[in-house]
Parts: structure tokens; C-alpha cells; sequence
């Protein structure tokens, strides 16, 4: 008999117990295995169980638990990792390097709740591991989610049960309940972790972070629980009900409910507690015995956490004062052009290896041509305006994980006959001159698609993880491709016609060296795949100047799809000129007027612009349409626009891509039930409950689209005390106009 059989002759009720005494057993079978490392159970009789497991929850799909063993990885099943998507996004934080960043945080946070009475923060270790999200359903650890993009995590719920610090269970927690922390591995049992893998011959780890990753992102969760990895609590995401009024109360609830936090959480009165919190905490650093990377401060009073919110992706309400980064001195050997997919020239330091806080570099950043000559982009001397020269000893130095940068340069060791570096005024990989426009501080090829550096470039992005994420088809297979001279990979939409072209090819792929006939079919058949692809992967994949992987999804969230999309784009061409000859105007005028001592009337020079060139009303409508997208400034908007305007040199290859692909899937929509999504709304007036920063910012989070002035497409007014022309325009054409207090209603809380 089947196990399906076996299973057929079960009762709801029998079925319901069923599935609690396997998950009992299986757990315990687990907790044997992983934990205490003496199974108790054979493989055979372990497998017995899971497949009993899935059968009843195969015929029962509703008892499914929440704590399935199902979703276990269990022992020997190898399966990639699903993906999740998180409840509430997992952000990051922002940098603070000096102190001075640290007070403009705080007048930053005081100006935008207009509020100049006391104010409260938690300061704490910022913690050098990786993000870990664990949801908590009726008390019960039921899933443990990577950060991921911050949207979409990896699912590692086997591997982090193996972690002692997190509870499988805990008594008191509020219904539902995420909580967010660092996994991290301490000193000490990262150097015996790369003792043992030195001995055994396998592969060691640069750092504790590197090891803490690795070990936590195992397929087979055994691995990870021999794993010496820890966990630290700091914050939580979604939730049923409040944890607390504060965030160091919070805190304290979660030690309550069996987590570690860190011990060195401060509450900070003045700005002055905080930066001596991370003195004390920067001079303990080094004794810890695991590894920080800053001090993260938050504003205690969650009401007022709320009410800050959150940018694109970063909390108003929390930053990270970094540590200063690592150092070392070494020669600098060379340094080498590299041409960026924006055609930008980057100089890259070619070092002699240097152990920089404990890792090898021989790689590092020079940054542009005006860092080189020792000046910053205003023209004004950095290192007391001291230039690098090849021969000269460097200093290199290190933050987390950014790439390693040239720091400093010792003048007393310059070799004799040094020179300073003369930096190319001519693309070194396709001899198109290199410009620099006005205002500028890199100088870029123009060379455009015609430059095999940016068209390579170009590809390798176009082929990467938030882009078409193309299985087999790599940096290094693009770039294997790019030179080939029978079946080659110019442009994206030379990719989706290489199975046809093999096809016609006496010398198939399949022959050639690293390439198999099976490699090729997967090959193939992942490409094909990609045909049917989101709209924002597809926007981010076409390596667009100032077009993030968070821009290419809001602009796929407001059109909803590429017809739309490039629509838009088509009808605010016109407008998008005269944007930026008005950029150009200004800056004239700022120069005249300085030179001849006058005021500047920016609006004036600006508005000459736009009636000379006149863009039609539906151009000025679709770039304004454009502009008031969350996330959209006028600098992506030019560079959107004027990349793909009809007849630039790009739009040629991006409509032979649109016809390789069989769809373009549009976004799913955030749910949004607030009385304002999907509105424009015009402010006007004063507010006097909160800062117009703070109603813009709470309208865009529910939904709604802020604009500067009246116009057809509004919907709704806010009008506080003193509100003039706005108002009066919005009546003429039919808007309805409200209050404050209708405004607190709608948008809720903050009253
Ligand atoms: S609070 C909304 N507190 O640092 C994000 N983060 O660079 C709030 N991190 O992704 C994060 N120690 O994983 C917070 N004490 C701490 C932290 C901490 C480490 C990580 C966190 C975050 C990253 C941001």
C-alpha cells in the first residue's frame, strides 16, 4: 500500500491529530539530529514520517500547520530556496560618518515633526551580520526570511531553527508577531570555524559576516546547524498588536520573550549622550568579540516613529553613525581605465596586496580625475592638494563591505621622476573622446553603444540578478560571447535570437569547450523563459543613468505597463527639452548675474525657455505626470526620456528586445485601501498639525500623488489658513477643496 492510500480511510479529526504527532516526532527527530547531534531515528524512518506528513496534508490541504515539517529542508533534500515575500519591507539605514552628520539627522528629524521640545533616542551596536526576519503566527516560529531585495527574501526557516539564540516558541507574544535582527558568528568561533575547514581542506571565509552568510544560506540545513551562528533581536516588522510605547521598551519585551538583544542599548537625552554612547561602544569595540560596525540611534517614542515613517528605502527615524573605516599603507602599481556601462571613465588603483581589517585588497578606488589631482569637484584642494602618482606609497582604507578607496598618499617616499598622472582624454576602449559636461566630476565615453566597453557592460547588467537573472548566461559567459565571431552578443536582443542562429550554425555551441549539449538546451530553455518578463525588471535591465532597481519599480507601479510606459515617454520628449534648456539658462543667468552683481531671477530666465520652446499642453502634462511619481526627480526624468526618445540611438535596440519578448507582466498593484489612493492632491496654505514634509510624505505612503500646482488631474485641495491662488483655482475648476481637519480624518492619526 501507498502511503496515499494508507491515508485514505483517515477522518478530519483523526487527520488533525495525525498531522500534530507527526510534527511533534519529526521535530523531535530534528532537535536530535541538529541539535543534540544524536539521531535518534534512521534516515529510513525519518523519511517514513515526511512522507506520511505530505500525504495527509496532500488529501487534507486545509489542516496543513502553520509549522508544517513540510517546509522543512529536511535531511538530504537539497532544494533551492523558496522566495518570500515580506510582510513589511526589510529597509536599511542611512550612514552618518561624522558627527556632524549626526546633528543634521536630529534638525532634520526636529523640522520635519516640527517639534523643538525634548527628544529621546536608543543608541546601540550597529551589528556586522546579516538580516534575518522571523515571523511568529499564535506564538509559533513558522517562518525565518533573508532580506533579499528588502521586498523578496530567501526562505530559511530549517537553517534558523538550527540557531539556539531564536525560539522555536515563545509564551506572550502578541498574535502575530515578526522579528528582525542580525545573525552573526562571534571571533572566537569563526577562527576555530576556519581552523576545522583548513583541516578538512575546505574553503575558509574571509570574515566572520562572510562566514555567518555562508553558513546560514546552506541548502541542507545540517551544515548550518553545525554552525556556531548567533542571534541578535533589534527591531520587528509586521505585528498584530503593539509591542510597547517605545522602542527601548520594545526592546525589553523581546528579552522578556526569550531573545538576545545587545546589552550596550542606551537611552539618550541629548545629542551630546548620544555621541559619547558611541565613544564608550567605539573603545569597546575591539574587546567584544564580535564584530560592529557603528552605532545605530532611533527615536525612542514609537508614536513619533510612526509619524516620521520611512524614504525609499530608509527609516526617517533611525540612522547609523559609522565607525571610522580601516587603513593601511602600500605602492600603488598602476592604475587602469575602467569604462562603466554609462560610458563612465573610473581609475582603478592597482596596489601591491595589503591586509586591510583583515582582508587581502590589490584592488582600489580612485574615484575620478579631479581626486587624483588632488582636488574635489568645486575645483577647491582635498589632501591639502597633494596628486597620486604611480610609484607613490598609498594610503588604502575600508568600510564594511563598500569597495576599498585610496585614501591618502605619503609625500616623503614619492619615487625621483614620478610624473603626475595625465588622465585619458580619449576612451581606452574605443578612442571616442571622453568629455566631461559642465558640472560634472566623471568624464564619460561618447561613444555610446558603438563603445565595446559600455555595450558589454551594458549586458553583464543587463543579465543580472534584478534584471533578466538569465540561469547560465553570466559576466563571464557575456563576455565570451561579446567576441565571438559566429554567434555573437552585441546587443539584449542578440540573446533571444542565439537558438536560432545556433540552429542555422554548423559550429553549434554545444561543441565548444565548457559547453556540453545539455548546458546549452538549459541554455536555451532559460532564455526562453525570460520572454515573459516584469515590467520593472525589464526597465531596470536596460542600464538607464539614475535608474535604480526602486525607480524602475515605481515607474512600473505608476504605468503598469510598457505601452503606457513608453507613451508616456514619447508625449513628454518635447517638455523634457525645454527642461533642460531651462537648466541651461539658469545657469547662465546665475553667472551673469553674479558677474554683474544682480540678483539672480532663475524663474525668469526658465520660464523664457519653456515659451520659446513651447511644449504642448500633453507634453507638459506627461512630464509632469512623470515628475510627481514618488521616487522621480527631474535629473531621472531627462535621463528616462532623453535615453529612450524616439529616434536616439538606444530606442532602435530596445524595440528589437520589445519584439523578442512574449510579455511584459505589469506590477502587482500595493493593496491599498486608504479613502486617498490613487489621488492627486495640491497642499495649500499652512498646516498646522504637522509640516507640509510630513503630509507629503503620509499622503505618498497612502497612496496618493503629491503635485505643486492645480491643474485638470487634481482631485483633491487642502487648503489651511492663508491659502490664495491654489484654492481659488482648484474652486474655478471644481476641485474639491478641504480643511485640516478633514485632511487628519482622511489621512488618520497625528491629530
Ligand atoms: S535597525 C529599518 N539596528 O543594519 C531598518 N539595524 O544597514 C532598521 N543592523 O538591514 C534597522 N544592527 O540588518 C538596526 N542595532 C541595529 C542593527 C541593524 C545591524 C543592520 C540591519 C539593517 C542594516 C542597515
Amino acid at each position: 500500500m501507498t502511503e496515499a492510500q494508507k491515508v485514505g480511510t483517515l477522518t478530519e479529526t483523526e487527520a488533525r491529530d495525525e498531522l500534530a504527532r507527526l510534527a511533534a516526532e519529526i521535530g523531535r527527530a530534528n532537535e536530535a539530529y541538529h541539535r543534540l547531534d544524536a539521531p535518534e531515528i534512521t534516515d529510513a524512518e525519518y523519511d517514513a514520517l515526511k512522507r506520511r506528513n505530505a500525504a495527509v496534508e496532500a488529501r487534507f490541504p486545509a489542516l496543513k500547520r502553520p509549522d508544517s515539517p513540510s517546509d522543512l529542508v529536511g535531511a538530504g533534500l537539497a532544494e533551492g530556496f523558496g522566495q518570500v515575500r515580506h510582510a513589511q519591507r526589510m529597509l536599511s539605514l542611512e550612514n552618518a560618518f561624522e558627527e556632524e552628520d549626526v546633528s543634521k539627522f536630529v534638525t532634520r528629524l526636529r523640522a520635519y515633526l516640527g517639534h523643538d521640545g525634548p527628544l529621546t533616542f536608543t543608541a546601540e551596536p550597529k551589528i556586522d551580520g546579516l538580516s534575518l526576519s522571523l515571523r511568529y503566527e499564535g506564538g509559533v516560529l513558522v517562518q525565518a526570511a533573508t532580506r533579499g531585495d528588502g521586498e523578496t527574501g530567501e526562505n530559511v526557516t530549517a537553517n534558523a531553527r538550527t540557531i539556539a539564540d531564536i525560539p522555536q516558541s515563545l509564551a506572550g507574544a502578541p498574535d502575530l508577531l515578526e522579528v528582525r535582527g542580525e545573525v552573526y558568528m562571534s571571533h572566537a568561533d569563526f577562527a576555530a570555524l576556519n581552523a576545522r575547514q583548513q583541516e578538512t581542506g575546505e574553503k575558509t571565509f574571509a570574515n566572520p559576516r562572510n562566514a555567518a552568510a555562508g553558513s546560514l544560506r546552506q541548502l541542507d540545513a545540517r551544515i548550518t546547524a553545525a554552525r556556531p551562528l548567533r542571534f541578535f533581536a533589534h527591531g520587528w516588522g509586521e505585528l498584530s498588536g503593539p509591542l510597547a510605547e517605545t522602542q527601548f521598551q520594545a526592546v525589553e519585551r523581546l528579552v522578556g520573550l526569550g531573545f538576545r538583544t545587545d546589552p550596550r542599548i542606551r537611552l539618550c537625552r541629548t545629542e551630546e549622550e548620544m555621541l559619547a554612547h558611541y565613544r564608550e561602544i567605539e573603545e569597546q569595540r575591539a574587546t567584544l568579540g564580535y564584530d560592529i560596525d557603528g552605532v545605530v540611534y532611533k527615536v525612542n517614542d514609537l508614536g513619533l516613529q510612526r509619524r516620521l515613517g520611512f524614504r525609499a528605502a530608509t527609516p526617517r527615524w533611525a540612522i547609523a553613525h559609522k565607525f571610522p573605516a580601516e587603513l593601511a599603507w602600500t605602492r600603488l602599481e598602476g592604475i587602469d581605465i575602467q569604462v562603466g556601462r554609462t560610458g563612465a571613465l573610473s581609475p582603478v588603483a592597482r596596489l601591491s596586496p595589503v591586509t586591510v581589517g583583515g582582508v587581502v585588497v590589490s584592488n582600489a578606488t580612485l574615484h575620478n580625475e579631479d581626486y587624483i589631482a588632488g582636488r574635489n569637484s568645486a575645483g577647491a584642494p582635498i589632501r591639502n592638494g597633494k596628486d597620486i602618482r604611480i610609484g607613490d606609497w598609498v594610503q588604502v582604507y575600508r568600510a564594511g563591505d563598500v569597495i576599498p578607496k585610496v585614501a591618502d598618499v605619503e609625500l616623503t617616499r614619492r619615487p625621483e621622476g614620478a610624473v603626475p598622472y595625465a588622465f585619458p582624454e580619449t576612451c581606452p576602449d574605443c578612442g571616442s573622446p571622453a568629455i566631461r559636461e559642465p558640472g560634472d566630476s566623471v568624464r564619460r565615453c561618447t561613444g555610446g553603444l558603438i563603445c565595446p566597453a559600455q555595450a558589454v557592460e551594458k549586458l553583464k547588467h543587463f543579465v543580472s540578478r534584478g534584471a533578466f537573472d538569465i540561469e547560465g548566461l553570466g559576466v563571464k559567459q557575456i563576455e565570451m560571447f561579446f567576441v565571438d565571431d559566429l554567434l555573437p552578443i552585441r546587443k539584449p536582443a542578440e540573446i533571444f535570437t542565439l537558438a536560432a542562429r545556433d540552429a542555422a550554425n554548423l559550429a553549434k555551441i554545444a561543441n565548444r569547450d565548457g559547453f556540453g549539449k545539455r548546458s546549452t538546451e538549459k541554455l536555451f530553455a532559460s532564455i526562453d523563459e525570460r520572454r515573459v518578463i516584469a515590467l520593472e525588471r525589464l526597465l531596470f535591465a536596460l542600464g538607464i543613468r539614475h535608474l535604480g532597481e526602486v525607480a524602475a519599480k515605481d515607474l512600473a507601479r505608476h504605468y503598469g505597463s510598457w505601452e503606457a510606459l513608453i507613451g508616456a515617454v514619447d508625449a513628454a520628449h518635447p517638455a523634457a527639452l525645454a527642461h533642460l534648456a531651462g537648466d541651461e539658462a539658469e545657469v547662465a543667468e546665475r553667472a551673469a548675474a553674479a558677474a554683474d552683481g544682480r540678483r539672480v531671477e532663475v524663474s525668469k530666465a526658465r520660464a523664457a525657455v519653456w515659451e520659446h520652446l513651447a511644449p504642448p499642453p500633453e507634453s507638459r502634462a506627461a512630464w509632469e505626470d512623470l515628475l510627481a511619481i514618488e521616487g522621480v526627480g527631474a535629473v531621472l526624468a531627462v535621463s528616462l526620456v532623453t535615453t529612450l526618445a524616439q529616434d536616439g540611438p538606444e530606442r532602435e535596440a530596445v524595440d528589437d528586445l520589445i519584439k523578442q519578448l512574449r510579455e511584459i507582466t505589469a506590477p502587482e498593484q500595493r493593496a491599498m485601501e486608504s479613502p486617498i489612493a490613487g489621488l492627486a492632491l495640491v497642499f495649500t496654505g499652512t498646516l498646522e498639525r504637522m509640516t507640509r514634509a510630513e503630509a507629503k510624505a503620509r499622503a505618498e505612503a497612502l497612496g496618493a500623488r503629491v503635485a505643486g500646482s492645480v491643474s485638470v488631474k487634481t482631485d483633491l485641495v487642502i487648503a489651511g489658513p492663508g491659502a490664495g491662488s491654489k484654492a481659488k483655482a482648484a474652486e474655478a475648476l471644481g476641485i474639491r477643496v478641504i480643511d485640516e481637519d478633514e485632511w487628519s480624518r482622511l489621512a488618520g492619526g497625528a491629530g
